[in-house]
């Protein structure tokens, strides 16, 4: 069986990693891939988001299942196009992946099947979202409509602050098109939790609950990223709360999608804000969490290709999905200056100590320049732990992210301290 996956960063590499352990040996392909998925699959020099160009891969390479990483060829509508070209493919239809290339269209369909969630306003006017900012108490919270890996999302504390992020996203326009449309929303103050899920459209089956660390620095300080780390499962997504999620969340998002005429298929991701217990949703992604994937599928204990298939080919009711009882804590390494400026090309240290079932160092940005592997992006690796217990697995984890190293390189080294020290 060949399988091409779509992506190349610490998310994909992760999948690969696990797709690659399958005892159906298949074989993988990467577009575009990255210095260390290069040593399970054979990375093709296609962009992820360029569409025409990887359908005619897998048409020429009768490439037998496409499983999709992120979320702009999603956005594009790959999906679409390789179901009516009859191939097979992991990943919603750009109607239904509107749930996170639009957070208007999310805010709509949340209303629609009554979620709770923050409470929001859309503006297309600079002048009308600035005079909506004067009178709405402190903090605000302003949102690009559209993607922004992860960036567009300002936290205000003052009036100033908030009006500037306005500006800056629908006049200057530093999140191009992404922000010409803004979200200005209520702060909810709680406790964040990732709980993804698998969906074939019907059945919903959640993975384990992760947490992300969004905030560049330690103590969750400075500015908001793709992910600085991440630890699963995490104590406050207790069954009962998964439970709760699942029933009150994402089964009425699915069926929702399905009845407008959009059903989902492949991983719904919610991104919530639990404020004194009760789950509030923050976003939706229609794909695997960065760098959640990278504590989540390590602790996947039923095949990832059967899940997928099952997904695919609309039989997930038919599959029992179980997990390793086991904890697991990611600390991405990024480029110093991530996530603003930051300097490719430089030669990265310690890749060639062993890593092992317990500790596994995902690539992120990285590339292969003159026999050396480089940085080739903001966040460069993923190292994950994986232990009995969370406090085993960030043992681990940093005891290997501490064999590693570039110039400039940052980490936070707090990733999971929020649970283990409630915990204690
Ligand atoms: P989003 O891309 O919408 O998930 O936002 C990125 C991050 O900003 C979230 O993970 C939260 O840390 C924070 N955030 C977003 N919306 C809110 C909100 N309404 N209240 C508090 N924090 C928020
Ligand atoms: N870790 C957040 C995301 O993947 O959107």
């Amino acid at each position: 069986m060949k399988i091409l996956v779509v992506g190349g960063g610490g998310r994909e590499h992760a999948m690969v990693w696990k797709l690659a352990q399958s005892p159906r040996k298949p074989i993988l392909f990467c577009a575009p891939g990255n210095a260390g998925i290069a040593s399970l699959a054979v990375c093709v020099p296609i962009k992820a988001d360029d569409v025409a160009a990887l359908k005619a891969f897998v048409i020429r390479e009768q490439i037998d299942l496409t499983v999709v990483g992120p979320e702009a060829p999603l956005a594009l509508g790959i999906a679409d196009e390789f179901r009516r070209a009859k191939l097979r493919i992991f990943g919603p239809t750009k109607a239904a992946a509107r749930l996170e290339a639009s957070k208007t269209f999310s805010k709509e369909v949340m209303a629609r099947v009554s979620i709770p969630t923050a409470t929001a306003k859309s503006f297309d006017k600079t002048s009308e979202a600035l005079a909506y900012v004067d009178q709405h108490e402190l903090p605000i919270v302003v949102k690009a409509d559209g993607l922004a890996q992860g960036k567009g999302v300002v936290i205000a504390t003052t009036r100033e602050q908030a009006s500037r992020a306005v500006i800056d996203a629908m006049d200057n326009a530093v999140f191009g098109e992404a922000g010409r449309q803004v979200l200005i929303e209520q702060f909810l103050d709680g406790e964040e939790l990732t709980i993804m899920a698998f969906t074939d459209g019907r059945t919903v089956v959640p993975m384990l609950p992760a947490q992300d660390h969004k905030r560049v620095g330690d103590g969750d300080s400075g500015l908001n990223t793709g992910g600085m780390g991440a630890y699963a499962p995490a104590p406050i997504g207790t069954p009962e709360l998964r439970l709760r999620v699942t029933r009150e969340i994402l089964e009425p998002v699915v069926q929702g999608l399905s009845r407008m005429g959009s059903p989902f298929q492949g991983v719904l991701y919610a991104g919530l804000m639990i404020v004194k217990g009760v789950p509030y949703v923050l976003e939706f992604n229609a794909r695997m969490g960065d760098p959640e994937t990278q504590v989540v599928l390590p602790l996947l204990k039923t095949e990832l290709l059967d899940v997928i298939e099952a997904v695919v080919d609309h039989r997930l009711d038919q599959l029992a999905v179980e997990w390793h009882d086991h904890a697991a804590v990611c600390v991405v390494m990024t480029a110093g200056g991530y996530p603003g400026r930051y300097e490719n090309g430089l030669p990265i240290r310690g890749l060639d100590f062993e890593s092992n079932r317990q500790m596994i160092v995902f690539h992120a940005g990285t590339t292969e320049a003159a026999g050396r592997v480089v940085t080739a992006g903001g966040r460069v690796l993923g190292v994950t732990g994986i232990g009995k217990s969370l406090g085993e697995a960030k043992e681990l984890a940093y005891r290997r992210v501490k064999q590693l190293g570039f110039d400039r390189c940052h980490y936070r080294t707090d990733i999971a301290d929020r649970a283990l020290r409630a915990s204690r």
